[in-house]
């Protein structure tokens, strides 16, 4: 019988494997981007760090591959670059859904969620949502975040509103509080409260309307980011999602209100791609580096992206830091290095001067890329991604606009019509000493593209056959320098 068993098991075992295999190879799927296993993902929350893990709470559908029955899956990473899936943490119940939210390490157990006094608990704040009412509401977990139980007082903050969601808490030591930075969307208002048990919450002040109104204000960020080569400095900038993309404002925290350094002085965008959402940073970092997580995906068409089993993936791990352009606070985004251990071996392509188009011999959707392009008055040039059928995907510089800009006009776009309209993204950009500095990661269906020190950076999606998959330099007609072309093919983080 015990023999019978063991066969059985290693048949099981054996079948899980190869089961995993396919998972994680399908076309589309990210090699190197954290995507779950199975069914719908969109915002990351909770993203918080504990004894030696990255937490990556999301927004998830545990039942299916389109969004609904929000719930928060959960991943774990030591180096946010591998990732472990566990069960649903936090999940709906009798039609109460889990939508967005951050978790925190409660270290002095100001909830008493721990019955030992001196231990600490995780505490996750959420919004409780139902069609007609949005609150934020607790859940806890003392054992290290793999499970999590409701706070039976819940709500901790009800105002009767349809739309008030998105809780962001972290501890402000000068006043000996959690703060809460919260959406009021409609109004395009981020609400700030403050707590000393996390149950119990005190209006302090709001920020906005102002910036971007485009879209409802969603999942917000409030934080302390360092000032570039100024050690121990900081600003504080304030992250909001709208219509699809972010925007950010640089300032002050009294303890009270957010303060913007240059109010309306123009709208900052956190990513100039198509599909970078909901973007928040880690609690409670090793080292005090905030590191953010976003989205990949795009309200206008997430449902219908062409991916199964799963739907939608995160962004690479970026580190935070900002420095002053002028009399302008800017933000710089930059990969974490961690992502460097992925690296296949180096290939070496040689500098070109091109004035058309000219292919290169690499051939594979999954790398990375580092190259400086040194355009001529009025080139429009740049590379060219994806290729393969009459498919690409371009990345280039117009010298005549000062703008880096991504088109996928040219992939395959015909499986949702929304998706096909949104295919253009600009962002201006001068060349710095004569050059564009690109760094790239191409992840089978995700590109993110960081320039001008991190200070621009482009996320998009794009869908291409495994055929499509070369790569060319491109031009109309002007020349373009390409120099010091570093190819790196990526390993996977999944096998
Ligand atoms: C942002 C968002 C949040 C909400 C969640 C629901 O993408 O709309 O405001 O909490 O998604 O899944």
């Amino acid at each position: 019988m015990r023999k019978i068993i063991f066969i059985m098991f290693l048949f099981l075992a054996g079948k899980n494997k190869a089961q995993e295999q396919v998972l994680f190879k399908e076309t589309h799927r990210p090699q190197y981007h954290f995507s779950p296993a199975k069914n719908w993902m969109n915002d990351p929350n909770g993203l918080v760090y504990y004894n030696g893990l990255y937490h990556l709470f999301f927004q998830h559908n545990p039942f299916g591959n389109v969004w609904g029955h929000m719930s928060w899956g959960h991943a774990t990473s030591k180096d946010l670059i591998h990732w472990n899936e566990l069960p649903v943490a936090i999940a709906e119940e009798n039609g109460v859904m889990i939508f967005s939210g951050s978790a925190v390490v409660d270290k002095k157990n100001s909830t008493r969620f721990s019955s030992d006094s001196k231990k600490e608990s995780l505490v996750a704040i959420y919004t409780a949502h139902t069609n007609t009412l949005q609150t934020q509401a607790l859940a806890f977990s003392n054992d290290e975040g793999l499970t999590w139980k409701k706070y039976t007082g819940n709500p901790v903050l009800d105002l009767h509103k349809k739309d008030f969601r998105d809780p962001n808490v972290f501890w402000y030591e000068p006043n000996k509080s959690w703060i809460m930075a919260v959406s009021q969307p409609n109004e395009h208002q981020i609400s700030f409260y403050a707590s000393t048990n996390l149950k119990e919450w005190k209006l302090l002040s709001n920020f906005g309307p102002t910036g971007d109104l485009s879209g409802v204000w969603e999942c917000p960020d409030l934080l302390q980011v360092p000032i570039e080569n100024v050690p121990g400095k900081y600003k504080w900038v304030l992250f909001t999602s709208q219509n699809s993309t972010m925007q950010y404002f640089v300032g002050e925290f009294d303890g009270t209100k957010f303060i913007e350094d240059k109010p309306g002085a123009k709208i900052h965008k956190q990513d100039h791609g198509t599909d970078y959402y909901a973007a928040v940073t880690y609690h409670n970092s090793p080292d005090k580096q905030p590191v953010s997580i976003g989205w990949v995906n795009n309200w206008e068409y997430a449902n219908a992206i062409p991916t199964k089993p799963w739907k939608s993936a995160m962004s690479l791990p970026r580190k935070l830091s900002v420095k002053k352009e002028g009399d302008v606070w800017v933000l710089i985004q930059q990969p974490m290095k961690a992502l460097q251990k992925l690296r296949a071996i180096q290939e070496n392509i040689s500098n070109r001067t091109i004035s058309k188009t000219a292919s290169l011999k690499q051939k594979g959707n999954c790398f990375e890329l580092e190259l400086d392009m040194i355009p001529s008055k009025n080139a429009i040039g740049g590379l060219r991604i994806a290729v393969g059928n009459g498919h690409f995907f371009e990345i280039g510089y117009d010298a005549t606009l000062e703008q880096l800009f991504i088109d996928r006009t040219n992939t395959n776009c015909s499986f949702n019509a929304k998706y096909a309209t949104i295919n253009k993204k600009a962002a201006d950009l001068k060349t710095m000493n004569g050059k564009i500095a690109l760094h790239i990661f191409f992840d089978e269906s995700i590109v993110e593209i960081y320039t001008a020190d991190g200070s621009v950076v482009f996320t998009a999606q794009v869908f291409p056959e495994k055929s499509e998959n070369g790569l060319e330099f491109f031009s109309n007609g002007s020349e373009i320098k390409f120099e010091n072309i570093r190819y790196w093919k990526m390993k996977s983080a999944w096998f």
